[in-house]
């Protein structure tokens, strides 16, 4: 092996810059050549690539976002698309990739890998914690503070108008913001695709909190919960209880942005050498995670079809110290 490619793809996360700035480092340290390819696998597509030295990532590590940029790209689902992609990658001389995204671009790293037989390791980056085979994922922490520190906002307006704010988080069809944040906020509830809470269940809640004196209350609703988000929770508590004074705030992408806390710069850092390490002893199609502070090659297949699920101790613990 003597050259490699390195690209991030899917949703950008706070961490793939850190990341690449790793692979790309762990790289010239083995005397490997990298060649950084933009905009995922559209970018492969395109052959939109450049020569990495160990000064072009410069001061990246804690900027939020991805410089090589990403995409979500249809054209790769297609055959020839992914041979257009082979093409362009052998023509540079490329004989390995490192692939920073999440289920979706792991999707695509393995099959591109079975059919061509190019090998690809994975770094976990997406704010979503979804992928089985690491504790934590790129962006997951740096998240979870963003989302902490706008609700803690939203408290403050909150109990001055004695409101209840219905708080919509990220996370797509996972509830690991939502109940890390509602735990970090003391929110009343927590609403999440991983447990069923019926309106009823919900106005019960709101209900005895009012009777123990709450003026104000935070309900931190996942985006992907089964009630249909934050606007359509709060427009049938509202139906139910014309009585609150409901507000909702969508964070949305804010969720995405912001310079990496210091846990995800070590991750990404330890998980960027572990990438080309792992390639360099014959790994492949894997993605490297960190369990129990130890760093795991797990193939994608079981990365992208057992998710992590979510600890609903969280949720618990909620419950109990929300009353
Ligand atoms: O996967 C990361 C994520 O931010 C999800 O939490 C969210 O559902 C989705 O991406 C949003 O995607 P897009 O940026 O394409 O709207």
């Amino acid at each position: 092996m003597k050259k490699i490619g390195v690209f991030t793809s899917g949703g950008d996360s706070p961490g793939m810059n850190a990341a690449l700035r790793a692979v790309v480092r762990a790289a010239v340290y083995y005397d490997l050549e990298v060649v950084g390819i933009y905009r995922g696998f559209e970018g492969m597509i395109d052959k939109d690539f450049e020569p990495l030295s160990a000064r072009s990532v410069n001061h990246i590590l804690p900027r939020g976002g991805t410089i090589l940029k990403s995409a979500r790209c249809p054209a790769f689902m297609e055959k020839a698309g992914r041979l257009q992609a082979y093409d362009n990658l052998r023509s540079e001389g490329i004989d390995a990739v490192v692939a920073i995204g999440g289920d979706g671009t792991f999707t695509g790293a393995m099959i591109f890998e079975e059919e061509f037989g190019l090998p690809m390791i994975g770094i976990p980056g997406t704010i979503d914690n979804d992928l089985y085979g690491t504790d934590y994922t790129l962006g997951f922490d740096t998240a979870n503070n963003t989302a902490m520190e706008a609700i803690d906002k939203i408290r403050d307006t909150a109990r001055s108008h004695n409101r209840l704010f219905f708080v919509e988080v990220m996370g797509r069809d996972s509830g690991f913001i939502a109940a890390h944040t509602g735990v970090a906020t003391g929110a009343v509830a927590i609403v999440v695709p991983e447990r069923e809470m019926s309106v009823d269940e919900l106005g019960e809640i709101l209900e005895r909190s009012k009777s123990h004196h709450k003026s104000s209350s935070i309900v931190v609703v996942a985006e992907g919960g089964r009630t249909g988000g934050a606007t359509a929770l709060a427009e049938k508590i509202k139906s139910r209880y014309p009585e609150y004074d409901t507000k909702v705030t969508i964070l949305g992408h804010l969720q995405r942005g912001g310079s990496p806390t210091l846990n995800d710069r070590l991750l990404a850092s330890k998980l960027g050498l572990a990438a080309v390490e792992g390639l360099r002893d014959g790994k492949s199609s894997a993605m490297v995670g960190l369990i129990n502070n130890k760093v795991v090659y797990t193939p994608f297949k079981d990365a992208i079809s057992d998710k992590l699920r979510l600890d609903k101790e969280w949720l618990r613990i909620a419950d109990i110290l929300s009353t």
